[in-house]
């Protein structure tokens, strides 16, 4: 342990430090443009306008940060990467003596960085004093992005596919929104395609009132999955239906009153049930599904006519692509329009791309859609640069995500071998929650225990949809993913309980020690033990990893942080009375190294669409 001596000193040096500290880079870009700096003051003009690497530090002995760029770049100055190290670190010290210790070089050229505890102090204060944003910059050139997400499909069941698109989907959202971008949430709901054809037919045949004017409530999703089934089977059976079918098909895509109406009926049915998901999970998105499309597909295929990109293949209009060639080494071309003169759910995503490009004006386009569809976008983003839909300078970016498992690991279905319902599955993650925050807490209250019923359900619904999040979210979403109630709310390891129940008690600490104390802005940081000084590093350390998540869109990320958070809060806790009275002196740092916990990880699973709880 450091004596209060040092303490003091790194309090003094704090005010010092006040300047920097205010200043809204974080320290990774400060750092990453010294190192650019030296870069070219040590080996000239050309890395002017290079991005040296700078990552978080693996391990608390090689300082805060670590740099390779001398061993990248020994090989290309044909110099030993000690020796580039150690010019380079040279240049770099006396840039960075603001905010780091002298650079140490280890191994074979990293180039280790230290932050001076002065500069953290600091920097933690001005944390602690910036109320919702926690030194989190807002970005200086705001993007507009654009999220299709979600994105489930008329009269068919939302399944955990879409569930994860959703929870993925609404995370991204809210970092984007929260460094200042501009978001379109895009639901981009199948509600177009030949198969509308069958399920009118059927619905004037089984259900012509719900047709009617004004009835359009006739349905809800359940009926409608057994319904798609119904109609899928007499499709398939019978012929004399499926020429029915083939002719509604014709009808609504002439715009038919009664086949629209019926269309819309369907469409409002599922929405309702689609509604019911978003609303308990608390996602909101503008639906804008495949149809709003239609009236654009003739002039995308006319357009990727005129820039000589269409072909004839046995009389249905096609794109050749380049590097799409199945294993015989014929090419695979996008189809765009069918003989039958039909189009196809790509030529729609490529009037979705240029309506995103040219009328939203997007920067930034994701699809947040299972890796399955990974080469369908790769096709149709290669097709709309090459037709000029989408400009070099837009990004178009698939975010893809993994399957979702079984326990066993095999297909995720109910025990009776249905695809889940998912309204089903989120109200028993709700029900278990509940389940057993009951037993706990009978058991703590002992005899003459009353649940307080109302507060019981909000409590279990924050804790059993937040846990389907988090299981999801904490997850590489690469990754397949098993779907297990035990393991998602257990309360040890990283999960979404051990998390709320983290932060009701950080909160609880907090909110005790601040009972006198008032307003902690202002409140000078000393970092006299171990503990203290590695919690405000990890304090530090959010904007980087909000950065970090907003260009490659890992939430995971995030949720690793805040576990690491955490476990680090808990050994500050150890080793640094909050509450007791015999470290009066470090009562006022203390109690906002807690604030800033609290604060962090609040806002934390706000960014992964949790709530948070004081008591659970
Ligand atoms: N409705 C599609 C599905 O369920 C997903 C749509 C994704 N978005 C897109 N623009 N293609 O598979």
């Amino acid at each position: 342990m450091m004596s209060a001596s040092t303490s003091a000193a790194a309090t003094a040096d704090a005010a010092v430090f006040d300047a920097t500290a205010a200043g809204v880079a974080s320290p990774r870009d400060t750092i990453v443009d010294a190192v650019r700096e030296a870069l070219v003051d040590a080996f000239g003009e050309k890395f002017r306008d290079s991005r040296p690497l700078v990552t978080s530090a693996t391990k608390p002995e090689f300082g805060d940060y670590q740099c390779n760029a001398a061993m990248a770049l020994a090989k290309p100055l044909k110099c030993k990467p000690r020796d580039v190290a150690s010019s380079l670190a040279e240049k770099l010290g006396p840039r960075l003596s603001a905010i780091c210790e002298a650079p140490e070089i280890a191994g074979p050229g990293f180039i280790n960085l230290r932050l001076r505890d002065g500069f953290v102090a600091a920097k933690v204060k001005s944390m602690v004093g910036d109320g919702e944003r926690l030194g989190v910059p807002r970005v200086t050139n705001p993007e507009r992005v654009v999220v299709d997400f979600s994105s489930p499909n008329i009269a068919k069941e939302m399944h955990v596919g879409h569930l994860r698109s959703t929870i993925i989907g609404d995370t991204i959202c809210r970092v984007l929104e929260f460094r200042g971008h501009d978001v379109v949430r895009l639901n981009h709901v199948g509600d177009w395609g030949t198969q509308f054809g069958m399920l009118i037919s059927h619905l004037k045949e089984v259900a012509p009132e719900a047709i009617e004017d004004g009835a359009e409530d006739k349905f809800n999703v359940g009926d409608l999955v057994t319904f798609y089934k119904e109609a899928k089977a007499r499709f398939d059976e019978d012929d004399g239906f499926k020429e029915i079918a083939r002719a509604e098909v014709v009808k609504l895509q002439a715009g038919d009153a009664e086949s629209k109406r019926a269309w819309g009926v369907l469409c409002e049915a599922s929405r309702r049930g689609f509604q019911d998901i978003y609303s308990l999970l608390g996602v909101e998105l503008e639906e804008r599904g495949e149809s709003f499309y239609n009236v654009m597909l003739p002039d995308v295929v006319s357009d990727l006519e005129s820039e000589g990109l269409l072909e004839e293949s046995d009389g249905a209009k096609v794109v050749y692509l380049e590097g799409f060639e199945s294993r015989d080494g014929t090419s695979q071309p996008l189809l765009v329009k069918k003989s039958d003169g039909g189009f196809m759910y790509s030529t729609t995503d490529l009037a979705a791309i240029r309506h995103r490009v040219t009328t939203e004006r997007a920067d930034r386009v994701l699809y947040v859609v299972d890796v399955g569809q990974g080469s369908h976008f790769a096709q149709v983003f290669q097709v709309a640069r090459r037709a000029g839909f989408a400009p070099e300078g837009v990004q178009l970016q698939h975010v893809p995500f993994g399957l979702v498992q079984g326990e066993d690991g095999k297909k995720f279905k109910t025990r009776a071998g249905e695809t889940v319902k998912l309204s089903d599955l989120l109200m028993e993650a709700v029900r278990i929650a509940g389940e057993s925050i009951r037993k706990r807490r009978e058991e703590e209250g002992g005899e003459g225990y009353q649940a307080d019923e109302v507060e019981l359900e909000r409590v279990s619904k924050v804790v059993g949809i937040g846990a389907v999040k988090y299981a999801d979210l904490s997850m590489n979403r690469e990754s397949n993913y098993r779907f297990s109630y035990a393991k998602m709310l257990s309360l040890q390891g990283n999960t979404a309980p051990y998390m709320l129940y983290a932060f009701a008690r950080v909160q609880g600490i907090k909110k005790k020690a601040t009972e006198g104390l008032g307003d902690l802005s202002g409140t000078e940081i000393s970092m006299g033990t171990p503990e203290e000084a590695a919690l405000a590093r990890m304090l530090l350390r959010l904007p980087e990893v909000l950065e970090d998540l907003e260009v490659d869109l890992f939430p995971h990320r995030l949720c690793d942080y805040m576990f690491e958070l955490s476990s680090q809060f808990n050994r500050f806790y150890e080793n640094c009375p909050v509450n007791t009275g015999e470290t009066e002196e470090f009562k006022g740092s203390r109690t906002a190294f807690c604030s800033g916990t609290a604060d962090v990880i609040e806002r934390g699973l706000g960014l992964l669409g949790m709530g948070t709880l004081d008591r659970l």
